[in-house]
Parts: structure tokens; sequence; C-alpha cells
């Protein structure tokens, strides 16, 4: 007779509201007045390439309709370095806002949280890095993505760019939105290859969470294979068909359930990996990701492979055997999805040398906040013939 396995404790947080609809975007303003009655003025964050495509006119119409004034901070720039953030805080407190709005990929999401905290309360930014040091309330914050995705805008966390070459997160309650909208329609014009790369950094969260070694537990698991489940099926649809809204719809949707997925049950070495080859080499997140995944996954099969078996049967139902043999054919599925999408696949077509395979290997070391949560422990050796097998 099977004995009841027993129930760890664990906890779960989430945002209070998803809108999941095409076309929500276009009636903000409606959204906002109905939760927020106070609301006068509000700030949109987003960088010039999203403002370029126009889709932020709808948007600002509405919520001037709804009485709302609008102001628009399109400065963010990619992985958001802290000058940024501060400038972008210190125009917030000029215009008095009342309500801050991320319209944009991860970047721009992650910018909006800190702002809406830095605006809401007189603490310092430097006195907020790490896990749970924001002390003060924060103004209204919605977040509305336009990649799918980083889930920033189901997770209180926010990423900066603090060097030249480091980042460094801020993660706190706090930065949870008080709203996300998920609106394909402001997706549609995503070019290919940023659609691919952001849909594996979406699926990597799903993959990491799943295997987290804390804090992994039966909601994070809903999450995560759900997530899988949806941005499996819809990656290369998208990318070869960008203009289709019912695939653009569910890829969001597959996005902020792995966010929700991660922001409880941690993500783990393959971001490690990753967050070196985008500092020093200013490879896009969700690329940085897809490069590193693979190897690590195969690292990591020792340890994971029946959590990874699990996972195959979403990507590979076909794929038969033991765990580990599952395991392959997951790995193997990753690679063709890769193949496909038309991403680079190797860390020398992204302009990293054998030489540089030391200083990736050091600066991965660093991200133990990340690195706690893998099945496997990785050490410095490890992380090392993990890139060189990348390379
Ligand atoms: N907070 C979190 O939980 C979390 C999780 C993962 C990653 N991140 C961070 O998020 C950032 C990456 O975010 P990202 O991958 O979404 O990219 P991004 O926000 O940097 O945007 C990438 C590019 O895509 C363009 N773009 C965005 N939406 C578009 C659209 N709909 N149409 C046309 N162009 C569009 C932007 O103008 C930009 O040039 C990194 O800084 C990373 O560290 C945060
Ligand atoms: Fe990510």
């Amino acid at each position: 007779m099977a004995t009841a396995q027993t129930l760890s404790p664990f906890s779960f947080s989430t945002v209070p509201h998803i809108l999941c609809e095409a076309g929500a975007a276009k009636r903000l303003g409606e959204e906002i007045r109905m939760r927020f009655s106070q609301v006068r003025r509000a700030l949109i964050v987003t960088d010039a390439g999203f403002l370029k495509t126009g889709l932020v006119d709808a948007p600002v119409a509405s919520l001037r309709s709804n009485n709302i004034d609008v102001s628009i901070f399109s400065g963010v720039l990619a992985d958001p370095p802290e000058q940024i953030v501060l400038q972008a805080a210190a125009e917030a407190r000029k215009y008095e806002t009342d309500l801050v709005i991320g319209l944009g990929g991860g970047s721009s999401m992650d910018v909006a949280k800190l702002i809406a905290v830095l605006a809401g309360s007189g603490q310092d930014l430097k006195s907020m890095y790490g896990i749970g040091n924001v002390k003060g309330s924060r103004l209204p914050l919605v977040q509305v993505p336009t990649t799918a995705g980083t889930g920033s805008e189901v997770t209180p966390i926010s990423i900066v760019t603090t060097g030249e070459t480091t980042k460094m997160g801020v993660v706190s309650p706090q930065l949870y939105a008080d709203l996300a909208v998920l609106d394909a329609e402001l997706t549609l014009g995503l070019p290919p290859k940023v659609t691919a790369a952001t849909g594996i950094d979406a699926m990597v969260h799903a993959i990491e969470s799943y295997t987290s070694k804390h804090k992994k537990n039966p909601l994070s698991d809903l999450l995560a294979t759900k997530a899988l489940a949806l941005l499996s099926e819809n990656l290369v649809a998208a990318c070869e068909d960008g203009r289709n809204l019912g695939v653009r719809q569910s890829m969001l949707l597959g996005a902020t359930l792995a966010g929700q997925a991660f922001a409880n049950a941690p993500v783990a070495a393959v971001h490690a990996l990753a967050y070196p080859v985008g500092g020093i080499f200013h490879v896009p997140h969700g690329l940085s990701n897809s490069l590193v995944l693979p190897h690590v996954l195969r690292f990591n099969a020792s340890h994971a492979a029946p959590h990874y078996a699990e996972l195959a049967e979403i990507l590979v139902p076909d794929a038969t055997g033991t765990a580990e043999a599952r395991t392959h054919a997951f790995i193997a599925k990753l690679e063709e999805i890769a193949e496909r999408v038309g991403i680079e696949t190797r860390l020398r077509e992204v302009g990293i040398t054998e030489a540089d395979i030391d200083r990736l290997a050091d600066d991965a070391m660093l991200q133990t906040r990340l690195l706690t949560n893998n099945p496997r422990e990785v050490t410095r050796e490890d992380a090392r013939a993990i890139y060189a097998a990348a390379w």
C-alpha cells in the first residue's frame, strides 16, 4: 500500500489582480479608475524602442479620457543601469505622480517597480539591494508586459545594472504590483529574435522553478507545468507568425504563470551562469539563458532526472525509458526548439572567446542568491566545464 507523502510547509504570494484579455490596454484608464478612484496623475515607464511603435497612444488616450493626467518616462535602457532608475524616480517625484505604470519588457517593468518604492518613501536605492530590504510602502503600481517574457509583472524582483558589468537584485514583497494587464495586441510586432529569446527565458523560469531546491511547492509546480505547456506549444508559432493573436496571448499567459512560479520557487544555475554572459558581453537576458540552458540541465541530470522526466511528459510525451533517458530526450527537445527559432546556440557566436571562460566562471560563482536554489551544487570548476561545453 502506498504511504501518504508528508506535505512540506510552504508559503505562496502573487499579485492580487491579473487581467488576461487581448485589447485590454485600450481600456487601461477604465481599469485603473475602477480600482484607484483617487488617482489624478500617472507616470508611464517605457523605453524609446517601444514608444516608437505607437502602441503607447491608446492606453494614454484611455487614461486621459478617465481624467488621469499622464507623463511618459521613455528613458529605460535594456538591463537598466542604476543611474536611469534614479533619474526616473526624480522625474516621478517632480511630477508628483500618484500611480506608476510599467509598459514594456522586463527592463521597463523593473524600473517601474523601483520608481514606485523610491517615490513613495525616503529610502535610498543602495540600501534596497538584497532580499527583504525595502522598508517603506510604495505608490500604486500597474504592470503591462510587452514581451512574453520575464514574468516581471508578477514577481517581487527588480534587476539593476550597478557597475560596468554587475547586476544586483531588489527582492521585496512591496514590488508585487497591484494589477497586471496581459494584452497580446501589444506584442504582435515583437521581432522574431526577441520573441524567441524572451520566450525561452520564460521556459527557463518554469523549468528552474520546477527543480528549485528549497521552495518548490505544489502551487509553483502547477503553474510551472501549465506555463511550460503553453510556452512550448506556442513559441515556434509565435516566431513564425508573430501576428497570430491567439498564439501571442497564450505566450503572454505562459510567461506570467512561469513568473508566478519562480517568484515563489526561485530560479537557479541557468540564470546564475547566464548573468555574466549578459553583464560582460551585453547579450540579451533570454538569449544568455538559452545559450547555457542545455548544458546546465545535463550537469543537473544526476540530481534532478526524476523532475526533468516529469517535464518531459509535456515536451516529449512519446519519450520512454528510464528517468535519465527521458531527461535526455527533454534536453534534446529544448535544443531543437532553440535551433528552430533561429537564435544563436553557442557562446562563440555572441563574441565570447575561449579565453573568456575563466572570467565567466569567476563571475557566475558570485551569484550565490541563485546558485543556492540549484538541485546540484555547482563548484567553480563545474561552472567552467559548463561554459566550455556551451562554447
Ligand atoms: N523582475 C524579474 O522578475 C525579471 C526576471 C527576468 C529578467 N528580468 C530583467 O528583465 C530585463 C529583460 O527584459 P526583456 O527580456 O523583456 O527585454 P527588454 O525589456 O530589455 O526589451 C528588449 C527590447 O525589446 C523591445 N520591445 C519590447 N516590447 C516590444 C514590443 N511589443 N514590440 C517591439 N519591441 C519591443 C524593447 O524596446 C527593447 O529594445 C533584464 O534586465 C532582466 O535582468 C527581470
Ligand atoms: Fe529570466
